[in-house]
């Protein structure tokens, strides 16, 4: 009985692994944001995540891709879908993970980030998954460390893995092709790094994308929609029903309590009465109609738990589906020489 050690991986990038250099099809030094990855760029992170799936389905689903590779996780803010999946993936590919909880590091005695990423590379480390509250901050640590950085979020700005991981999603229920298929982000989307991400990967595939909510939430992207992000359609509205009319997917946003200080919500009863997600109003959606989200959810403000739970749900799939997609960008980054 033949054993296969490897992923069945996409061929251009099986030839830049036979050759020992980089896989050609593959430009990217680091993962920081989806806005420079291309059409071609995300169908080959698609496929490269495909044959990620076909090992998550072997009995034992571990492949020597990443032996001797060093993974450290760096996380200055609380995780739990982007730590521990990124965790597993690196485990799954055979990477050496070290998982640093910042509480619990020099961070404490005032290390900077500079340093702690010299520090961190002096140990050994190629690959560094960051998330931060600062937005920019993998961008500071990208021009620093010599290994590659991967973005697990920062600031309001970019959470791409995330995004990757939504466009999987919706290719595995409406296939490859997402043209013209309505896809509504709705609710905080000024704070959401999850929306900045799902903008980019969203248009590039040719969605019809809608943002949603209260209008103190959507500043700035009226501005963005005028532009066409990469001229796809684009809609800004605070117009619940025309958003959710005929939509093929939902995705509800997390209402970040923490900026209810700043005044930009009367209470999270009035958001939940106006913008929540409830089975009444999903009814306005196709019947087929996906409902998304990133996590964490408030049950009961963005989204109503029997929509969370509820049969168009694809929740649990988006989580799953993260650690298949981050095998995919770890395996792809550490083809790329240089
Ligand atoms: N979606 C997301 O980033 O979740 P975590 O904060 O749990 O990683």
């Amino acid at each position: 009985m033949s054993v296969q050690l490897e992923p069945e991986l996409p061929t251009e990038v099986m030839e830049g692994v036979e050759r020992g250099t980089e896989a050609p099809a593959w430009r990217h030094r680091h993962l920081l944001d989806t806005d420079v990855l291309s059409r071609t760029d995300l169908d080959l992170v698609m496929r490269t995540t495909d044959a990620m799936k076909e090992v998550l389905r072997r009995p034992i689903a571990t492949v020597p891709a990443l032996r001797g590779w060093n993974l450290t996780l760096l996380f200055y803010e609380a995780s739990t879908r982007t730590r521990v999946s990124f965790e597993v993936a690196g485990k799954n590919l055979s990477a050496n993970v070290v998982n640093i909880a910042t509480g619990a590091s020099s961070v404490t005695k005032g290390e900077s980030l500079l340093d702690t990423i010299r520090t961190l590379e002096a140990l050994g480390t190629r690959l560094l998954v960051i998330r931060h509250s600062v937005s920019g901050a993998p961008y500071l640590a990208a021009r620093h460390f010599s290994g590659h950085v991967l973005n697990a979020g920062d600031g309001l700005h970019a959470h791409p893995t995330q995004a990757l991981l939504d466009l999987y999603t919706l290719r595995e229920h409406f296939g490859s092709n997402l043209t013209g298929r309505k896809v509504v982000i709705l609710g905080d989307v000024l704070h959401s790094r999850v929306a900045r991400s799902n903008i980019w990967t969203l248009t590039a595939a040719g969605a019809d994308l809608w943002l949603c909510g209260p209008s103190t939430l959507l500043r700035g992207f009226e501005t963005w929609a005028r532009a066409g992000a990469r001229g796809g359609r684009f809609t800004v509205t605070s117009d619940l029903r025309a958003a959710l009319r005929d939509a093929d997917a939902v995705m509800a946003l997390r209402i970040q309590r923490e900026r209810m200080s700043a005044g930009l919500l009367p209470s999270l009863w009035e958001y939940a009465d106006r913008f929540g997600l409830t089975a009444d109003r999903l009814a306005l959606a196709r019947p087929d109609v996906l409902v998304m989200h990133p996590g964490p959810m408030n049950e009961g403000v963005e989204i109503a738990p029997d929509v969370a739970a509820g049969p168009h749900s694809v929740i649990t799939d988006q989580v799953a589906n993260g650690v298949a997609v981050r095998m995919a960008v770890l395996q792809l980054l550490a083809g790329r020489v240089g």
